[in-house]
């Protein structure tokens, strides 16, 4: 059972002045989750999905800028495709359940990734979703989906070529800050801190160019037993670090 005085506890503990502006999480762990209970991997993509439901909230009832969610790579086409299936399915239950939710807390959804080549129930939903909370002014929550950090960059030369060709930029002007706007977190902070759960110590092709000076915060516990607890550990740990940013 979940001690809800130590929720209290932790919150106490988290400095509000210092938050992290937009935290990025890969949400890992779900199908060995599902194996320690002898259950089908589906199982423990749906608790997943529960822990995204608590973990939006806490984040945006916290005050976070900015909540990134890995949910779905561009290597993750290579599972079995009634995996993928039953991934897409959670995605649209996911939306059907809580758009409301995200409306009523002033949440704008974005998505990172191409969902073009989604099943069209999937995009339809995410469409909607996009749309509804597209004035939205509360947190940002940005869902990965058929997202990699390679085609992402990829993504961005394209777009950056296209405005050349226009004439829209000149390349000489070219910095790290202009090149930023033109990858999907267009216009956002890069990650403060980065959270993986699940023991794995990798990066996993997430946000390679925006994690520049992103803190790494790890956590062996899988993302379906993932709470706010671990959220608010993992802010509390953060917030100790002394950030250099290459400077003394
Ligand atoms: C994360 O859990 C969800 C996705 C990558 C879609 P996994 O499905 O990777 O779970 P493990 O890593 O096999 O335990
Ligand atoms: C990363 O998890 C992708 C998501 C959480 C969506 P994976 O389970 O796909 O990563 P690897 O294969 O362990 O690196
Ligand atoms: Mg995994």
């Amino acid at each position: 059972m979940k001690d809800k005085s130590y929720d209290t506890d932790l919150l106490k503990l988290i400095d509000f002045k210092k938050l992290p502006k937009h935290i990025a999480i890969i949400m890992d762990g779900n199908g060995r989750w599902a194996k320690r209970k002898f259950l089908p991997r589906y199982f423990g993509h749906q608790e997943g999905m529960k822990r995204v439901i608590d973990i939006v909230s806490a984040s945006s009832k916290l005050g976070i800028d900015c909540l990134t969610l890995y949910a779905f790579s561009t290597e993750n086409w290579k599972r079995p495709e009634e995996e993928i299936e039953s991934l897409m399915k959670i995605l649209v239950s996911y939306i059907r359940k809580e758009l409301e939710k995200l409306v009523e807390n002033n949440v704008k959804l974005n998505i990172i990734g191409d969902i073009s080549n989604f099943p069209t129930l999937a995009r339809t939903e995410v469409e909607r979703a996009i749309f509804e909370t597209e004035n939205n002014t509360g947190m940002n929550l940005n869902i990965a989906l058929n997202y990699g950090g390679r085609d992402e960059i990829i993504y961005g030369i394209k777009n950056l070529l296209n405005d050349y060709k226009l004439g829209k930029i000149n390349i000489d002007n070219l910095n790290s800050e202009i090149f930023s706007n033109y990858l999907y977190t267009k216009g956002q902070p890069d990650p403060d801190l980065l959270i993986r759960p699940s023991g794995e110590l990798r990066i996993s092709n997430f946000m390679l160019y925006q994690i520049a000076y992103t803190e790494f915060w790890f956590s062996d516990v899988l993302w379906p037993d993932f709470s706010e607890d671990k959220l608010y550990e993992a802010i509390i740990d953060f917030q100790k670090r002394n950030r250099r940013f290459g400077g003394l």
